[in-house]
Parts: structure tokens; sequence; C-alpha cells
């Protein structure tokens, strides 16, 4: 028995909501096949274009996900697992949550669904914790439903899929440098003053009640974020000016793509987006940035 599926690659946070938002990219992601075997060893087959990424299934992120449901299940399985990357490790794209995302939805259908998607999500974020040392579930949680989510609550585990405005066009830049999401967590402060949680509150509260009722005002003036941006942006290079160029070319707001170093810009429909991606494309090869631009639908 074996089945191929595709997980989306994810931006995580999405301006103001540190850990706790999520939307999947439609059509830029990863391919990941799993096969039953007769034994019951893991097989995590090499990955083409990755030759450095650890293939023992205690450590590759499929590995580990893949041994957590069957251990949950008091079941031995061997498995052959073959992952196709699309979009580079360290890239702030989700990709370990992809390769997570599917490995939990890939083996839960050839388990005849016994696991809930909240269930496969929490296995999912066992794959986050082991690359970035917390089980964050932004990435996983879009990665495996789709669309826009939010972090309602970590302990127990709830998730909301939100509306969003349909014509929304996400323009993401990738430069192609790599900055670990365990090293950009550790960077950030641990506390935050009462009076800046309140303005984050209100980003928040603003930027989920724009995408909920298509008011692209309110998206924008959400898009502000307190916690990550104002740290995490030194580690990025020519971010403050490639924000600014988007601002200025009519994007509704551009942040932090998960832990960086992407960034991406929300535009309120497909011309809008393609203008900020020329504009970048034309910023990055100016500061000679090797960058990829990539255009999608949430
Ligand atoms: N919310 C996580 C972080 C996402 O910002 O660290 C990492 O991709």
């Amino acid at each position: 028995k074996k089945i191929k599926v595709f997980a989306p690659a994810t931006i995580a946070n999405v301006g103001p909501g540190y850990d706790i938002l999520g939307l999947a990219l439609e059509g830029v992601g990863e391919h990941l096949e799993i096969e039953l075997l007769d034994s019951n060893d893991i097989i995590i087959h090499p990955i083409p274009g990755y030759p450095d990424l650890p293939l023992g299934p205690d450590e590759n992120i499929a590995g580990i996900v893949a041994n957590a449901m069957l251990n949950q299940l008091g079941r031995k399985q061997g498995l052959s697992i073959k992952i196709q990357k699309a979009v580079k490790p360290g890239s702030g794209l989700g990709s370990s949550g992809c390769t997570a995302a599917a490995t939990a939805f890939a083996l839960n259908e050839l388990l005849d669904s016994v696991f809930t998607p909240l269930e496969l999500v929490e296995f999912a974020m066992l794959g986050e914790k082991a690359t970035s040392g917390k089980a964050h579930a932004d990435n996983v949680a879009a990665s495996l439903m789709g669309g826009f989510c939010i972090i309602k609550s970590y302990h127990p585990l709830e998730i909301l899929s939100i509306p969003f405005p349909k014509d929304l066009r996400i323009v993401v830049a990738h430069p192609q440098i790599e900055v670990k999401t365990a090293d950009s967590k550790k960077i950030l402060k641990k506390e935050m003053a009462i009076s800046d949680v309140i303005t984050q509150m209100g980003n928040i509260a603003a930027l989920i009640s724009g995408l909920t009722t298509s008011n692209l005002e309110w998206i924008k003036s959400g898009m502000n974020d307190l916690i990550a941006e104002p740290i995490r942006s030194y580690l990025i290079p020519g971010f403050g000016q490639a924000k600014t160029l988007a601002l200025e070319n009519g994007a509704l707001g551009c942040s932090i793509s998960g832990s960086g170093p992407s960034i991406f810009a929300f535009c309120e429909n497909e011309n809008q987006a393609q203008v900020v991606g020329d504009k970048w494309k034309q910023f990055y090869a100016d500061l000679e940035i090797d960058s990829k631009i990539y255009l999608s639908k949430i």
C-alpha cells in the first residue's frame, strides 16, 4: 500500500501573530511518498538536492513523526519514505513543517484515518520540536489544514480556520541564505511591556477582523509586529528597504515569513502582487542578493 501527497509551504506569524497565525501557500511545497513495507524498518531515501539532510529515522523529521504515530498505536511497521523538497530548510517557509505535515497526513491515510486532524497537527508538531526546539504549530497547522489558521490555544491544542478575501495574494522573497529557527527563536525577548501587549493585541484584532470581513484597511492597519520583526529583521539583508518598497507599491502589509530570511507582502489582487514581485526582483538584483520570488494564492 502506498500514497503520494503534497504539503504546502507556509507563512507563519503573518505579521503580529507570533506562533499563533499561519497560512498555506497554494502550489509551493513538498511531495512525499510513503509505502508500507513487510519489514519493520523505516527507510528514508536520499532527498534529491539535499545530500546533507539526515536520513536516520530518529533524526529525519519524517522518521520522527512516523515513529511517534506508530508508537502511539503500539504498532511495528516498516515504511519506505521518499521526500521531494521544493523549499530549502532554513527558508522561513515552513520547509520542515511541510515534511512533518506530509508524513502525518500520508501515514494516517495508510492507517485508515485512525487519527483526527488535530492529532495529526500534534504529531507534526513533534517534527518542529526536533528541528527548532519548540513545538510551534503555526506552520504545520496551516500545511495540514490549508488556508488561514489561528492557533487559539496550545494546551489544549485548538485551531481555528478563518475566511479571508478570495483575491488576496502573497508575494514572497526568499533571499538564498539560511536562518535557523532555533537561533532566531533564542534572540527574541522573553518579556514584553503591557503597553506593547496592548498594541500587539489591537493589531491582531484588526488583522483578523480585516481578513474575515474583507476590510483591506483593517488588514493594513493590523500588519505591525512588536515581537519578532523588530529583532529578526537584523538577520535579513535589505528587509527595511524591501518593506518600504512593497508598501510604496500598494502592498497591504509586509513582514518576515516565519523566522526568516524569507519575507512576504499581502496584496489585494494578482495585478498588485505582480507589481510588488517585479519591484522586489529588481531590488534584489540591484543589491546582488540572490533571491527567489514567488507569487501565490492562499
Ligand atoms: N512561529 C515560529 C517562529 C515559526 O516564528 O519562530 C517558525 O517558522
